[in-house]
């Protein structure tokens, strides 16, 4: 089985997540990993699934995701596909599913792409390696959805235990079983 996993990550978190996917289907799976502003050419008809992350910038996934997406949704379409949704709304419970995530949802509502399943995962909060301007933006935004403040603060809020599971919903959505 061959899987291609993509992701796009301004700090890394998203990263981190799709390399911690790479790592639980290794066993079973041969893995190409890319940096969605690295990738080669590639034929998604190589492989049996594939799996796009994405994080939220500002309300936004990234031009190049989305653009990725718009080019390559024919294709998509037609194989098992993954999203990988990470963004900081998603710290609350109940903004966890792609229903209940606005971003992920809203998203998805006008996408040309239909990925077969889809994780909404909280990421991180690093306010001491943001610059002046992001971090009063990112307090703003914290404050106004009750959350931390603190701009001493760096807090992880990825669930990994979330993101194993995912990983094996996606092993199983291309045929490898619980990998
Ligand atoms: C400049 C900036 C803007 C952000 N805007 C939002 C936002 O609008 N909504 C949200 O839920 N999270 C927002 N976040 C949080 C990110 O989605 C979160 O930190 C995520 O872990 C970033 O993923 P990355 O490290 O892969 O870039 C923002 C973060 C930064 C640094």
């Amino acid at each position: 089985m061959k899987a291609l996993l993509i992701y796009s990550s301004c700090d890394g978190q998203t990263k981190t997540i799709v390399e911690t996917i790479a790592k639980e289907l290794q066993e079973k799976v041969q893995v190409s990993l890319y940096n969605i502003n690295d990738l080669p050419e590639v034929n998604l008809k190589d492989y049996d699934g594939v799996l796009l992350g994405a994080s939220i910038r500002y309300g936004y996934f990234s031009k190049a995701f989305k653009s990725f997406v718009v080019r390559n949704s024919a294709i998509l379409n037609e194989m098992p596909s993954a999203f990988v949704s990470v963004n900081l709304i998603a710290r609350k419970p109940e903004k966890q599913s792609p229903q209940t995530n606005s971003y992920t949802r809203k998203y998805l509502l006008s996408s040309p792409w239909k990925p077969s399943i889809c994780g909404v995962f909280a990421g991180a909060l690093r306010y001491p390696r943001y610059s002046w301007l992001d971090r009063v933006m990112i307090q703003l935004i914290m404050r106004m959805s009750g959350g931390e403040t603190d701009a001493s603060k760096e807090i992880e809020y990825t669930d990994w235990s979330q993101v194993k599971h995912f990983s094996h919903d996606f092993a199983r959505l291309i045929g490898a079983g619980d990998a």
